[in-house]
């Protein structure tokens, strides 16, 4: 029999088309807070000897791990068989070293809780850094979907003469193998981080490519400061407004409308979190993955 899918709340939109294109049951799920702040879940299908597929995208995770947390318990507690997460956003991966003493390396610890939560794991585009595998830290079968392809088809079908830019090193991986499936020109600058909201970014002589499209690359926006200082360079040097792509557009507070007052002519995300902005679908990488995952590991 195949999974049953539930979508936690604010996900439904991205798991109904992944329930459909895999051909799987979407069941529904209570999640709500009692008056007092403590949570309520149930599902209102039965999902005894049933595999489970619980998607939910964390991005503000906080709010949403126990949750998560009660409805896999519950699950197992009403006797579902194997229980897996599609979390196409994969929070907690950029503490991944104790940059200060005394500060915790929460990708470890939260990535300990999923693998004792879940069987398995399907994500898009984790944030790789010092990590070169998700099996560095987690326990459990996993796999990735790489939005590169999908990307640079959007770029290709989208943007004339585009010059893809990435704000940092860590972008390199992803603004590289953009730039080949796209077969366009790419340059990566270098940041420095100083906290949440101040980064500064070099940039190289750019004004060889001023006839380009610039199109900012990055894996996440989440203030959008890191495109914003892009952007103020590429001002001064007097490129044409670029296109700014997070594979991720998480746009904490005003991040958005910040970017666009900014100069960006143009923002695009991938649909791995619901938002106005979302143009490049991954559902289709999504399915193709949670089958492969499931041939695989022999799961339902
Ligand atoms: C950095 O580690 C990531 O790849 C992104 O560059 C970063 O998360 C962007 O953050 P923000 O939008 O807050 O500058």
């Amino acid at each position: 029999m195949n999974p049953f899918l539930f979508a936690l709340p604010d996900n439904d939109v991205l798991a109904s088309t992944l329930a459909k294109k895999l051909g799987f049951e979407k069941g529904r799920v209570v999640s709500r807070r009692f008056p007092d702040g403590e949570t309520y879940v149930r599902f209102e299908e039965a999902v005894a000897d049933r595999e489970i597929i619980l998607f939910c995208s964390l991005n503000t995770p906080d709010d949403k791990i126990l949750p998560l947390y009660f409805l896999a318990e519950t699950a197992r507690d009403l006797g579902a068989k194997k229980i897996g997460l599609v979390a196409p956003y994969l929070a907690y991966m950029r503490q991944d070293i104790r940059f200060k003493e005394g500060e915790g390396v929460t990708s470890r610890y939260f990535s300990k809780f999923i693998s004792n939560t879940f069987d398995w794991l399907v994500t898009v585009d984790p944030h790789l850094h010092r990590y070169h595998s998700l099996n560095e830290i987690y326990s459990i079968p996993n796999r990735i979907v790489h939005a590169a392809n999908i990307i640079a088809q959007w770029i290709q079908a989208q943007i004339k003469k585009p010059l893809l830019i990435g704000p940092d090193s860590e972008s390199e991986q992803w603004v590289s193998d953009v730039a080949k499936q796209a077969q366009a020109p790419y340059i990566i600058l270098q940041k420095i981080r100083h906290g949440d909201n101040h980064v500064d970014v070099s940039i190289p002589a750019v004004e060889k490519w001023k006839a380009h499209t610039p199109v900012l690359i990055d894996d996440i926006i989440s203030t959008g400061h890191t495109m914003m200082e892009t952007i103020g360079h590429l001002k001064k040097a007097k490129m044409p407004q670029p296109v700014c792509i997070g594979v991720h557009g998480i746009f904490s507070d005003n991040a958005y409308e910040n970017l666009r007052n900014a100069g960006a002519q143009k923002i695009v995300t991938c649909n791995t979190l619901f938002h106005s902005s979302n143009a490049i679908d991954v559902t289709d990488a999504l399915a193709a993955v949670v089958k492969q995952l499931q041939k695989e590991e022999k799961i339902s």
